[in-house]
């Protein structure tokens, strides 16, 4: 067994024998990211920050991976990129391959991902922060079924979902267990990176779109980052500019994208403390709660004009700002449908402005309504999680999740202030 600093050492000489030798950023650990990349030196605006030379980037085309897909499959192109390169690592997993420099340096495991949270913990995740991970979920089970599925015998096998099915060996192939794949699917998940090339549109349709950038999948993420990034076609190489500074010693960070805090747990297992894109979806919520006067059948009215005009779902409350105009428009429709004898053909026109004041109060008493059931739940989810936590092994899980439902409590209080503002406005 080597020590950490053996296997980096390890590693770099590795990277240096596939074309790596930079030496702007090297690994170290940081006491809010945990691992993550540091400047060596200062780095100047524009100046690249990492360059992976294509020689490094895995591929469903890197010819190690067809050859693993293929022992499993017979054929390397029946895998989508993700389960290629996912199948990839898990085998290399258990064997003393040309990547181990690289596997020996990823995570062992990925318990903050919300999927797989404890299920104590996961049961008191956002409703919609549950159905992604359960999508997610059976997403890793049916791939792991689909590539056992291509051997007979082991079909059987495949359907079974325990942590530890594994490959019964009854084939020539080697062996793969739903553990192994599992953490391969997430690692794959958590670090690929995608290849938008500008040329893509000229380029064959099986030019892969994502891949593993050993090195580049060391660096952490921020909202703030600003960097510029893509494959040059002239230097074969996948390159990372930054747009802001960093003086040695300073952690460097990459943009994976505007997401919120609910995302980023589900995707990649983390939260940012300040996360400028968080919002709370409230689609269920409103489904469960009852305007003033409302009926069945105006009820009913309304979800068909809803669904008929695409106004169904996607509801958001937001921080500093208003809530989504879905959501106001779909509350409008359904106070007219609850006043209204009959309801106007163009309600789902009309719904983008503000009704007739009486009418307007109750959509403003529904966002009310809305909010209250969403702090009702974030209550009972930090109260259930705060009696667990003593007990857990998860911490960092822990809070992570209290965060999200903490960041979902300072939303809500921001809509309900501005609602109560706005009606003092109103009565001065
Ligand atoms: C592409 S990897 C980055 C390197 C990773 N930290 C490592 O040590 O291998 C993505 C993972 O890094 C972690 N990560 C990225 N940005 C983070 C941040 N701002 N705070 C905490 N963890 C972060 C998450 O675990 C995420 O799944």
């Amino acid at each position: 067994m080597r020590s950490r600093d053996q296997q980096l050492d390890h590693f770099t000489e590795w990277l240096r024998g596939k074309g790596y030798d930079q030496h702007r950023l090297q690994l170290a650990e940081f006491p809010e990211t945990g691992r993550g990349m540091m400047a060596k030196e200062a780095i100047q605006v524009g100046q690249p920050i990492v360059e992976i030379p294509r020689s490094l980037l895995i591929t469903c085309k890197t010819p190690a991976v067809e050859a693993t897909v293929k022992s499993f499959s017979g054929d390397s192109t029946l895998l989508s990129e993700h389960q290629s390169l996912a199948l990839f690592l898990a085998h290399q997993r258990g064997i003393l391959g040309e990547y181990r420099p690289y596997i020996n340096l990823l995570p062992t495991h990925f318990t903050t991902v919300a999927a797989l949270m404890p299920k104590e913990i996961f049961n008191h995740l956002p409703w919609e922060l549950q159905a992604m991970a359960s999508a997610q979920r059976t997403h890793v089970r049916r791939d792991y079924a689909r590539i056992m599925g291509f051997c007979d015998d082991c079909k059987g096998k495949a359907e079974y979902s325990s942590k530890d099915g594994s490959c019964p060996n009854c084939c020539t192939r080697p062996s793969l267990t739903y553990t192994d794949f599992e953490w391969a699917w997430f690692a794959v998940n958590t670090r690929c990176i995608t290849l938008n090339t500008t040329q893509r549109r000229i380029t064959h349709s099986d030019t892969p779109k994502i891949a593993l950038a050993p090195m580049l999948d060391f660096l952490n993420h921020t909202s703030e980052a600003k960097i510029q990034a893509g494959f040059d076609a002239t230097g074969q190489s996948y390159r990372i500019r930054t747009l802001m500074p960093y003086e040695p010693g300073e952690q460097v960070f990459i943009n994976y994208g505007p997401h919120d805090n609910s995302f980023l747990l589900a995707e990649y297992g983390f939260v940012l403390r300040h996360n400028p894109y968080n919002h709370v979806i409230v689609d269920r919520y409103i489904d469960e709660i009852i305007l003033e006067g409302e009926t069945v059948d105006s009820r009913r009215v309304a979800n068909d004009i809803l669904d008929g005009h695409g106004l169904r779902g996607d509801y958001t409350l937001h921080l500093d700002d208003d809530p989504s105009p879905r959501l106001t428009a779909a509350l409008r429709i359904r106070v007219l449908s609850s006043v209204l004898k009959s309801v106007p053909p163009n309600v789902a026109d009309m719904c983008w402005e503000p009704l007739v004041p009486e009418q307007e109060r109750r959509v403003q008493d529904g966002i009310r309504c809305v909010c209250e059931a969403v702090l009702l739940h974030a209550e009972q989810a930090l109260r259930g999680l705060s009696g667990l936590e003593a007990h857990s092994k998860e911490s960092l899980a822990f809070s992570m999740v209290q965060q999200v439902w903490n960041d979902t409590v300072a939303i809500v209080k921001g809509v309900m202030q501005r609602l109560a503002d706005k009606e003092d406005t109103c009565q001065m």
